[in-house]
């Protein structure tokens, strides 16, 4: 039994219904019609500036997105400490690294410390502590608006104890995520409230678990998330993450764990993630799924009349295999109909086939050959059938 599974035990059935939302949300991306690559391109490039501005942010960074962008365009932006343009540099290239190869990067203690020293990279302040964890005590302080400490949030886990609980988490959270008994989303959230507790380094905890949550996400498949900021959600949320958090962390070490303020409230930003996410596959979206060429393809349906796939490619000047992955795109969209009725409907349905010794008095459709689609009502290509009579 993974060493979590009884503080992940008799959730509320809010919980529950959430995770279930999701999990239908995330079929939907899967299943859908597919976002055209340059689209997906562009979708990336965006949420990592969003991500990095909204997760530097959080910690005390100061540049807008605006900032960020001009940053990694090379641009100087004069304004800024030279930190906070060390730490939007390294927040950047690392969650770039993350969206392009999580299926090659192990879940593990030596990514979790690589990734440390990469996050801080360019970090001068930091570059003593790189990559290792926390030699001394620190604890989380609450500071005021000029960055002031107003007294002390909570402990987090000594520094001679730091490794091997670390060490213990990430193996009870990859043992957890093998056994399958306990829902991966719930294995996260829980990776997530007690790395935070245990605040392994010395600085950069916070970016750090939102990088993991990017990885860990990706991992168990949930795709959409370089297309839609994560961080953006949590920054725009920022109070009741710090609350949800502190609510959660203040029970973990007593005897009854409690972690549904914690989950609540990550579920309910992953949840609004997946909205956004299909959000984007909708049909109004169109042109974000058909590539140029295919657009050409989907212009000239909405002026024909009654056409087929070799008509539609002559007329559209596209060629035939993007005919045929347009009407599937459509057809997910549903933006066309596949209709191959029972009853045989000569406008709607080619017989290619007659069964010559059934009787009966009506014809019906034997066999269903190649679907046919419409648009509008109207045939685009009728499907190929069999008829026979009942
Ligand atoms: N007011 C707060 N309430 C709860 N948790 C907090 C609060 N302030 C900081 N934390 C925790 O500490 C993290 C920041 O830790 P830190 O090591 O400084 O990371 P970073 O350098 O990325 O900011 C936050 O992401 C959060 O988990
Ligand atoms: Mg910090």
């Amino acid at each position: 039994m993974p060493p979590f599974t009884k503080r992940l035990e008799n959730l509320p059935s809010t919980l529950w219904s959430k995770i279930t939302q999701i999990e239908e949300l995330k079929g939907r991306w899967i299943s859908g019609a597919k976002l055209n690559p340059q689209v997906l391109g562009r979708l990336k490039k965006s949420v990592l500036v969003t991500s990095t501005g909204a997760s530097t942010r959080i910690e005390g960074a100061r540049l807008s997105d605006e900032d960020v962008e001009k940053l990694m365009r090379g641009l100087s932006v004069q304004k800024f400490a030279d930190r906070d343009k060390q730490e939007a540099q390294g927040y950047y290239e690392l969650l770039k690294n993350v969206f392009e190869f999580w299926q090659a990067i192990p879940f593990s203690e030596s990514t979790i410390k690589h990734f440390h020293k990469e996050l801080l990279k360019y970090v001068e302040k930091d570059k003593l502590h790189r990559g290792q964890y926390k030699h001394s005590e620190n604890k989380v302080h609450m500071i005021d608006e000029a960055g002031k400490s107003v007294g002390v949030l909570f402990d987090t886990t000594p520094a001679y104890l730091t490794p091997k609980e670390t060490l213990e988490l990430v193996e009870a959270t990859e043992a957890a995520a093998k056994d399958k008994t306990i829902h991966p989303l719930l294995i996260i959230g829980n990776f997530l409230v007690e790395f935070l507790l245990i605040h392994p380094f010395q600085d950069g905890n916070g970016r750090l678990s939102r990088i993991m949550t990017n990885l860990l996400l990706l991992k168990h498949g949930y795709e959409y998330v370089p297309y839609v900021s994560h961080e953006k959600l949590v920054e725009d949320n920022k109070a009741d993450y710090y609350l949800a958090l502190r609510r959660s962390q203040k029970t973990l070490r007593g005897k009854a764990p409690n972690l549904v303020p914690w989950l609540e409230f990550f579920l309910s930003v992953v949840h609004k993630q997946s909205e956004e996410a299909v959000g984007l596959l909708s049909s109004e979206n169109i042109e974000r799924i058909l590539s140029p060429k295919q657009m050409d393809v989907w212009r000239y349906l909405q002026t024909a009349v009654e056409v087929t796939p070799a008509q539609i490619s002559q007329g559209a000047g596209v060629a035939r295999p993007t005919v045929n992955q347009v009407l599937d795109k459509l057809l997910k969209l549903k933006k066309i109909d596949a209709k191959p009725g029972t009853k045989f409907d000569p406008d709607l349905h080619e017989a290619i086939l007659f069964d010559e010794n059934a009787e009966g008095e009506h014809e019906v459709i034997a066999d269903e050959m190649p679907t046919g689609y419409t648009l509008n009502g109207r045939p685009i290509r009728h499907s190929m059938v069999k008829v026979t009579r009942k």
